[in-house]
């Protein structure tokens, strides 16, 4: 495996290069008028996949954006890996906070600012710059490996499902990777056995016909800010716990094991305070933050709009109010049913003044596997290799709702081989990457596929 780090010394600049060429392209799934971008990101995905040596590269249609599969020269009885990963972004909004253009890759301090740098264009690049280095090297890899990129993780994987279950024998595998979480912390390569879920609802309370002057109308005809805001506090106690009924009645408890293990994870309640910039944390009681995070549901409201909002003032009583709310899910909620209680609570604590409609967006499962399972074990080993360290078992807070439907129509175990970090900005201005793990995240990909390799030919 010297070679490898040969190899990668020689060509870093190279794959860094490959990497700015995806970062131009401004796929943000969301926008209507990228769809000719998001064309054009899945055309360069399949380039630099025939670059890396896969034997085929194609795009393929689903019921949106398009989404790009690649495989390997066959090599039978070697394990087959599929990857997974989106070339999707965020909407680079709000464009001023950004300190370089979030399109034109800059790099400041060994790190790679632009959007999609983490999430997830650096990340799944890891994996076609492995395969290239290990094509370059031996003249094939030591799997089979497959890809599948999708162009709408960022909207919730709409058509992917279908997808999967039309592609099943394409898509075939032993194992699934994937990388579009995080480390655990700088220098802490980290193993993933859980996802949270996720349940997207959106509310609408309803009161006068239109915006009426508040002193001609006030105090007589019902408010929908208000009566929002009384329901949507009307969801949570003070000690943090949900108040709708049976919100909890599926939750799987955290094992003594579990919390004794994440007791002993270097973490500082203080310094995770001041890097989120709030006066104070809060939650659920009798859980610490990490547990909060990574294993307890949650219920929160993601943006609100009713009434001015512009500068200055004006006597206006709204005639609507809005809200979005998410629901974070851990095993073994179902997003369907959640969804359901949640809109049955709103609806009882509606006041007959006003119309309150509530619409289900989308959702997806959470995911959890066993920690321990040999898949995990040979991720473990690559990672040490790249990162010279044991990385700790943890699970995240995020949702990517489609590994459970993978894990369940496949078959298969996930290994999920994270390399952002927590504070490098996902879905928010000034996203970026450490170039550091950008580089070690490829060596750990090639080590993964030979110690997978190792793995099934001892079996
Ligand atoms: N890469 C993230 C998910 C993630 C990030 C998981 C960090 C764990 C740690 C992914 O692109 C994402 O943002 N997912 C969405 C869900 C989706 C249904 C919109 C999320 O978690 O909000
Ligand atoms: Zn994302």
């Amino acid at each position: 495996m010297s070679d490898i780090n040969t190899y990668f010394q020689v060509h870093a600049q190279e794959f860094e290069k490959d990497l700015c060429t995806l970062l131009r392209i401004p796929s943000v799934s969301t926008d209507a008028e990228r769809k000719p971008d998001m064309q054009a990101c899945a055309q360069e995905v399949v380039r630099q996949l025939l670059q890396a040596g896969m034997e085929e590269a194609r795009i393929m249609p689903t019921g949106g954006h398009p989404a790009v599969f690649a495989t390997s020269k066959p090599r039978p009885g070697r394990p087959t890996v599929l990857v997974y990963g989106h070339y999707d972004v965020q909407p680079e909004t709000p464009l001023e906070l950004w300190e370089s253009p979030p399109f034109q890759p800059t790099v400041r301090d060994g790190k790679i600012y632009a959007r999609g740098t983490t999430d997830d264009k650096g990340q799944f690049l890891i994996h076609l710059k492995a395969a290239q280095a290990l094509n370059a090297i031996h003249g094939e890899l030591p799997v089979n490996l497959k890809f599948i990129l999708e162009g709408e993780e960022e909207i919730g994987s709409p058509n992917l499902p279908a997808f999967i279950e039309e592609n099943k024998d394409l898509l075939a595998c032993d194992v699934l990777v994937i990388s579009d979480t995080g480390m655990y912390a700088p220098g802490i390569p980290s193993l993933l056995y859980g996802l949270r879920g996720l349940s997207y609802l959106e509310v609408e309370v309803k009161g006068a016909d239109g915006d009426l002057h508040s002193g001609i109308f006030g105090g007589a005809v019902p408010n929908p800010a208000l009566e929002l805001c009384r329901i949507l506090t009307a969801l949570k106690g003070p000690d943090g716990r949900i108040l709708v009924p049976g919100f909890y009645d599926k939750v799987r408890d955290l094992s003594p094991e579990e919390r004794a293990e994440w007791a002993t994870l270097p973490f500082d309640e203080e310094e995770f305070r001041n890097s989120v910039g709030c006066q104070g944390l809060s939650g659920e009681a009798g859980f610490t933050t990490l547990e909060r995070r990574w294993a307890r549901p949650t219920l929160d409201v993601n943006g609100f709009l009713s009434g001015f909002t512009g500068e200055g003032v004006k006597t206006v009583l709204p005639g609507k109010a809005m809200a979005k709310i998410s629901c974070r899910l851990v095993p073994d909620q179902d997003p369907e049913e959640i969804a359901h209680l949640v809109e049955k609570e709103i609806l009882r604590l509606a006041p007959d003044t006003v119309e309150v409609k509530v619409r289900y967006h989308h959702g997806g499962r959470p995911w959890m596997t066993d920690p321990t399972h040999p898949v995990l074990e040979a991720a473990g080993r690559a990672a040490e290799k790249a990162w010279g360290r044991t990385p700790v078992r943890v699970r995240e807070g995020g949702s990517i709702p489609i590994v459970s439907t993978f894990c369940r129509i496949l078959e298969v175990p996930a290994v999920l081989l994270g390399i952002g970090l927590a504070d490098e900005n996902a879905h928010a201005p000034n996203e970026h990457l450490d170039l550091g793990n950008f580089h070690a995240g490829i060596r750990a990909s090639a080590w993964l596929m030979e110690e997978l390799a190792a793995q099934a030919a001892a079996k």
